[in-house]
C-alpha cells in the first residue's frame, strides 16, 4: 500500500514538496492549510498532472486535520516566510504560535508519524514540535543541513566549473548564520577543495552559503526560497521510505553526541522507516566543534526567548 504523507502549509515550499512527491510517485499526499480553497486548488492542479507523470500518487487538499489522519510522514511548512532585511530569527514570534497549533493537531491525528520541520527558525521550531507532540526524538527531524550543503555544493560548482553532482560537501550546525561547513569533507571530484580553490575563494563560498537564503529573499523580494528547500525535504522523505540510503545532515535533538545535549542542531544522520536510525559523529576540528557549540547556544537562546 502507498504511504501517506501530509504536507502542512500550501505555500511555496509546501506545494513544491507535494509536486516533487507526486512526480516521483513516492506516496499519497494530503495538503492542508488554513486558507480555504488554496490547498484544494493546488492539490487538484497537481493531481491533474499525475497522469502525465505516470504517477499513481493521489493528492488531496483540505482544511480539516481529519483528512490527514494516520499519516506516515508529516512535513510542516506552515508559517511566515522572510521578507528582505529579515533574519530567520525574526520569524520566531509568529511561527512559534503556528507550530504549536500544527504540532498539537498532528499529535492527535497522526500519533505514529515521522515529522519533518521546515518552518523557520527551523532548529527552534523543531524543538517546539518535539515538545508539543511528545513524540520520541527519533521522529521529529528538522530540514536545514541538506539545503545549506546543497547551496554550498552549487556555489563550489559555479566557482570551479565542476558539475554540481561531482561536488561533495557537508554543512553542520544551526540553519542560520552560524552554520558550520566541514572543509575536510569537501571535495571536487576526488580532490580536496583546498587543493583546487584559493583560501580567499573558499571564504567567499562559505560566506555566500551562510547568506544563501537571504540572497534569494533579496532577489525575490516577496518571499523566500522554495525549490531547493522542497528538494531537500524530499531527499529526507526518500531516505525515510528506504528509497535512498545515505548520511544526510539534519537537525536533531542531540543527547550527548558532539558533547551537546537537549538542543536541535544539524549533524549527519542516517534516516529510515523509524526516523533517525543513527546519529553519525564525524571527526571535527577544534574550530568546527566550537562552531557547533555556538550554534547550539544560539538555538538555546531562541528557545529561552519563547519561554519553552
Ligand atoms: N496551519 C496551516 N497552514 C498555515 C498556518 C496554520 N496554522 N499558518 C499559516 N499557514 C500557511 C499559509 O496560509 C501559507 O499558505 O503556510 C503557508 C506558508 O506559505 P508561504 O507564505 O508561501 O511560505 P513558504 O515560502 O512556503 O515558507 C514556509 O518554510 O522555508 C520556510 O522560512 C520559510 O518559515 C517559512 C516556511
Amino acid at each position: 500500500m502507498k504511504k501517506k504523507i501530509t504536507v502542512v502549509g500550501a505555500g511555496n515550499v509546501g506545494t513544491t514538496t507535494v509536486q516533487l512527491i507526486a512526480e516521483k510517485d513516492l506516496a499519497d499526499v494530503v495538503l492542508i492549510d488554513i486558507i480555504e480553497g488554496v490547498p484544494q486548488g493546488k492539490a487538484l492542479d497537481i493531481m491533474e498532472a499525475c497522469p502525465i507523470w505516470g504517477s499513481s500518487s493521489k493528492i488531496k487538499g483540505t482544511n480539516n486535520y481529519d483528512d490527514t489522519a494516520g499519516s506516515d510522514i508529516v512535513v510542516i511548512t506552515a508559517g511566515l516566510a522572510r521578507k528582505p532585511g529579515m533574519s530567520r530569527d525574526d520569524l520566531l514570534a509568529a511561527n512559534v504560535k503556528i507550530i504549536r497549533e500544527v504540532a498539537a493537531n498532528i499529535a492527535k491525528t497522526s500519533p505514529d508519524a515521522i515529522v519533518i520541520v521546515v518552518t523557520n527558525p527551523m532548529d527552534a521550531m523543531a524543538q517546539v514540535a518535539l515538545k508539543v507532540t511528545g513524540f520520541p526524538h527519533s521522529r521529529v527531524i528538522g530540514m536545514g543541513g541538506i539545503l545549506d550543503t546543497s547551496r554550498m555544493r552549487a556555489f563550489i560548482a559555479m566557482e570551479s566549473g565542476a558539475l554540481p553532482k561531482d561536488v561533495q560537501a557537508i554543512v553542520l550546525g544551526g540553519h542560520g548564520d552560524l552554520m558550520v561547513p566541514v572543509l575536510s569533507l569537501t571535495k571536487i571530484g576526488d580532490k580536496y577543495i583546498t587543493d583546487v580553490l584559493s583560501d580567499e575563494k573558499i571564504d567567499q563560498i562559505i560566506e555566500r552559503t551562510k547568506n544563501g537564503g537571504a540572497e534569494i529573499v533579496g532577489l525575490l523580494k516577496t518571499g523566500s526560497a522554495y525549490y531547493a528547500p522542497a528538494a531537500s525535504t524530499v531527499d529526507m522523505i526518500e531516505c525515510i521510505l528506504g528509497i535512498k540510503s545515505e548520511a544526510l545532515p539534519c537537525s536533531v535533538n542531540l543527547d550527548g553526541e558532539y558533547g551537546i545535549s537537549g538542543v536541535y542542531i544539524g549533524v549527519p544522520v542516517r534516516l529510515g522507516p523509524k526516523g533517525i536510525e543513527e546519529i553519525i559523529e564525524v571527526e571535527l576540528s577544534k574550530e568546527e566543534k566550537k562552531g557547533l557549540e555556538r550554534s547550539a547556544d544560539a538555538v538555546r537562546e531562541l528557545i529561552r526567548k519563547i519561554g519553552d
